[in-house]
């Protein structure tokens, strides 16, 4: 048995499902919280159990199903300022290069693909915010991404739980930046007008980016794909990346041995570059 009380074969087609709609595979972990994961979706659309859902998606075609179920075995964890000191390195270090990098255009892009219900492309705007003056005549676009679209539909409304806006949110940006409504913690509108959030499936489509983007995340997510996807994912992240432009990955990512698309940046300790900035730096 892989995980509760369905067939092997329910897991399986569940598992390939997740796989071929997002390039992601389930650790163990999450094999076992499959059934747990799916209960809601199945009760939505009163179905009983794993072999009767699995039944349902090969005979009914229901489109709303089969996101429903894919969207339910996605890990969506994030939270506000995941990996603080990360952030304060950007506030502190990364913006400025950046400033440096695009001083004559005055434009900046920064695409987070793979951000959940938003937390973290939030967390950015809220420090792009509270440097004002500094941006003020530029164009900065936020993209926010995500292959769920009911991560997105959150992220785009904006709307915390008491629980979520407590998660790495320090009390006077929550103050700052959030209305306590009776539904729970919103994000301001003048937070919420500096980010684009659209789901998009990062292995087969075009992010909605203006232009290149000079700064990418791409956090907890390519952990979750099988070696050739994770290739595919490096190689899509460098199409979209600009000459002289910043990858952020999660703490337990990295590119060594995945990809020769990125390598850990000589400037900035802890992102990585495209490599052939670098090769163009050298022999500059
Ligand atoms: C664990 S969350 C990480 C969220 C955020 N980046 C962070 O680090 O806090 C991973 C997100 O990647 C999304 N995801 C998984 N596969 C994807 C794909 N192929 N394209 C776009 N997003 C994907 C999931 O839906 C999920 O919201």
């Amino acid at each position: 048995m892989m995980g509760g009380s369905a067939s092997e074969s329910a897991y399986r087609v569940l598992m390939g499902v997740l796989e071929s709609r997002t390039g992601q595979t389930l650790s163990p972990s999450r094999i076992w919280r499959i059934e747990m994961s799916l209960k809601p979706v199945m009760q939505r659309h009163g179905i009983g159990d794993l072999d009767a859902l699995v039944a349902a998606l090969v005979t009914s075609n229901s489109r709303l199903l089969l996101d429903d179920t894919v969207d339910a075995m996605l890990n969506n964890e994030t939270f506000f300022y995941r990996e603080y000191s990360l952030f304060d390195d950007i506030a502190a270090k990364v913006l400025d290069q950046l400033r440096e990098i695009n001083k004559l255009r005055r434009r900046l892009t920064i695409w987070h693909c793979g951000v959940s219900t938003g937390q973290e492309a939030y967390s950015l705007a809220m420090l792009i915010a509270e440097q004002g003056e500094k941006w003020a005549d530029w164009q900065v676009d936020i993209v926010g991404t995500d292959v769920s679209y009911h991560a997105i539909g959150r992220a785009r409304v904006g709307l915390y739980s008491q629980f979520e806006i407590q998660r790495g949110l320090p009390v006077q940006r929550m103050v700052r930046w959030f209305d306590q409504t009776e539904g729970g913690w919103l994000a301001k509108a003048d937070l919420r007008r500096r980010i684009d959030f659209s789901v998009q499936n990062m292995l087969t489509d075009r992010p909605p980016l203006a232009s290149s983007a000079d700064l990418i995340f791409c956090r907890n997510l390519l952990l979750y794909f099988s070696a050739p996807m994770r290739e595919k994912a490096f190689a899509r992240l460098r199409a979209m990346a600009a000459p002289q432009s910043f990858l952020v990955l999660g703490a337990g990512e990295t590119v060594l041995g995945q990809t020769d698309q990125f390598v850990a940046s000589p400037r900035l300790r802890g992102l990585y570059e495209p490599a052939d900035q670098q090769v163009r730096r050298a022999a500059a």
